[in-house]
């Protein structure tokens, strides 16, 4: 399927999702790789990272750039060559990348049981009291989602998750709230959005203003 979805978060912040139920070919026939993209393309293990990665390549491209504009830090924070800011997530079946004027983390991520095992080691398992299975698993991911795009706008070595990044109460009816970054001495509060496609959650953070 072609784009998925588009979406305008301001009138300088585009989200961009895509499907990916194109074949590894289809996608390959169409992208042009600088030479560093296609080795990591051609050592990637699986073929769902390949189509995961060729299908952000798609998205690139509907937001006006190709594989040539894209450059990636030492950390692996992706950069655009025209100073722009871009986030990128790829989980399963979708790919997405969000492209603003400020700085943003987005994360996609399937909805699994296992995250609520797994809660008490990343977040305030008390923000989980009295929601039923399936909204415990909806929250967990999307504070899990909310720490992996904090992280990914901060991009610095040593964050962690249970013991630095610090979600506020919300519900899952707000759609969005607030969560602080406390590290190196410092305090800095992010707000985020969230929103659910199919059985995945789209968590996008931003700095606050
Ligand atoms: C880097 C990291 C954020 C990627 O997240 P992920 O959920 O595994 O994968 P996603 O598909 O959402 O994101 C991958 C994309 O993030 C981007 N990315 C990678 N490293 C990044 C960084 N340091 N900063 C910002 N973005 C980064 C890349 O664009 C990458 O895709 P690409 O290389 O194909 O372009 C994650 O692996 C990580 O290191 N998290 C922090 C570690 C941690 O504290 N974990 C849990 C402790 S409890």
């Amino acid at each position: 399927m072609p784009l998925y979805k588009k979406i305008n978060r301001d009138k300088n912040t585009i989200l961009f999702v895509w499907k990916i139920e194109e074949e590894f070919d289809d996608l390959f026939k169409i992208i042009s790789l600088k030479e560093t993209s296609l080795i990591r393309l051609l050592n990637m293990k699986s073929e769902s990272h390949q189509r995961g990665f060729l299908a952000v390549r798609m998205l690139l491209l509907e937001a006006g750039y190709t594989d040539f504009d894209l450059y990636y830090d030492e950390f692996g924070k992706p950069h655009l060559v025209d100073g722009k800011q871009i986030s990128i997530s790829h989980s399963h079946d979708f790919s997405v990348i969000q492209v603003g004027d400020c700085k943003m983390g987005i994360d996609l991520e399937i909805l699994k049981n296992k995250i609520v095992t797994i809660a008490p080691r990343f977040m305030d398992v008390m923000h989980l009291k009295n929601l039923n299975k399936e909204e415990k698993i909806k929250k967990a991911t999307v504070v899990w989602g909310v720490k992996e795009s904090i992280f990914k706008i901060k991009n610095e070595k040593g964050i962690s998750f249970p013991n630095h990044i610090f979600e506020n109460q919300f519900s899952l009816n707000d759609f969005g709230g607030i969560a602080q970054l406390k590290f190196n001495n410092t305090i800095e509060e992010y707000c985020f959005t969230f929103e659910f496609i199919e059985n995945y959650a789209l968590v996008c953070a931003f700095e606050k203003k």
